[in-house]
């Protein structure tokens, strides 16, 4: 039997396109993401995080094609990444989520994941 992949299950390439314009969308408006940014332009990042999410969830390895293994936390240690930041990316994210009105069980595996993930990318040490 084939199984569907997640990337399918919730509209494939479409879906993913409207998630990471909708966040990008949050972070251009950010008075702290923003800065963080390297380039001026927004729009080859959105490209990458697109890639990275599609190839991740099941689809085309296009990501990995251009930017070789992900190794994401590596990628992120440029950028100072405490809670704040944490939280702000998660804030972005989760009304882009919200935005695609998804299936709650599609939906609830796709935060779950950002969570973890946004937690793991933290590479600064604050004090509590
Ligand atoms: C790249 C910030 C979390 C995926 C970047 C960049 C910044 C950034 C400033 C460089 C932009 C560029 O590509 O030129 C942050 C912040 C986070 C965060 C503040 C807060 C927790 C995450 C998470 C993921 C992710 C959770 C994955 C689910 C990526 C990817 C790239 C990237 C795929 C491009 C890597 C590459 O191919 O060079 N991020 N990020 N980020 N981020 Fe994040």
């Amino acid at each position: 039997p084939v199984r569907m992949t997640f990337y399918e299950a919730v509209g494939g390439e479409e879906t993913f396109t409207r998630l990471v314009r909708r966040f990008y969308e949050g972070v251009a408006d950010d008075p702290v993401l923003r800065p963080m940014y390297p380039e001026e332009d927004l729009g080859p990042a959105e490209e990458r995080l697109r890639l990275f999410l599609i190839q991740y969830w099941g689809g085309p390895r296009t990501y990995n094609e251009q930017r070789g293994h992900p190794r994401l936390r590596m990628r992120h240690v440029p950028f100072r990444i405490g809670a704040a930041e944490r939280d702000l990316w998660l804030k972005h994210m989760r009304a882009a989520v919200d935005s695609l009105d998804l299936h709650e069980v599609l939906e609830r595996q796709l935060w779950e994941y950002m969570v973890m993930a946004a937690h793991s990318m933290v590479n600064v040490q604050e004090d509590v």
